[in-house]
């Protein structure tokens, strides 16, 4: 009969060391991606101009709360996987979609760069549901519960983005 001894911690337990360093990792990931949404959602809960705005501009600022909500999460559980939250010296921005529009009424380029956001996130995080199935049950169960705010969050700029095609506008 098989026992086992070594690995009663799961995921902590001393010999999933490799395991547990690739979790963190897509974790980092993961955290970065949450840190400059909430810059980029900052900026353009802000510069929008125009009647079309308002509207993007109050979601925009509700989201920016969920997504530091995503942020504070993922270093949390960095840290309960014996990781370190990275230093901001680490941070690489890579949301070139997501940068001030020439005109600040072109409210179509910040829908369009909020639903690239959103689905890099839905890939990422996709992708660590997969990694960590079988091997981390808490990271995964996190990680589903974040997945669901990104798809919510896109489906609501998908249906802007929908409006703003009916009318000819994008
Ligand atoms: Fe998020
Ligand atoms: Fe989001």
């Amino acid at each position: 009969m098989a026992t086992i001894t070594t690995d009663s911690s799961g995921i902590l337990s001393e010999g999933r060391a490799d395991q547990r360093e690739q979790v963190i990792a897509l974790l980092k990931k993961a955290y970065w991606m949450e840190i400059e949404t909430v810059m980029s959602y900052i900026a353009n809960s802000v510069n929008p101009d125009g009647v079309r705005a308002q509207e993007i501009k109050e979601s925009l600022e509700e989201d920016i709360q969920e997504e530091l909500g995503h942020a504070q999460q993922f270093a949390e559980r960095i840290k309960e996987l014996y990781g370190v939250v990275p230093g901001s010296e680490e941070f690489a921005a890579e949301q070139s979609f997501l940068q001030p529009p020439d005109q600040q009424t072109d409210v179509v380029h910040i829908v369009r760069g909020v639903i690239e956001a959103e689905t890099g996130a839905i890939e990422h995080y996709t992708r660590i549901i997969e990694a960590t199935d079988q091997i981390d049950p808490v990271t995964q169960d996190m990680v589903i519960d974040i997945l669901r705010d990104e798809q919510g969050h896109r489906r609501l700029f998908e249906g802007f983005l929908r409006e703003y095609e009916a009318e000819g506008l994008a």
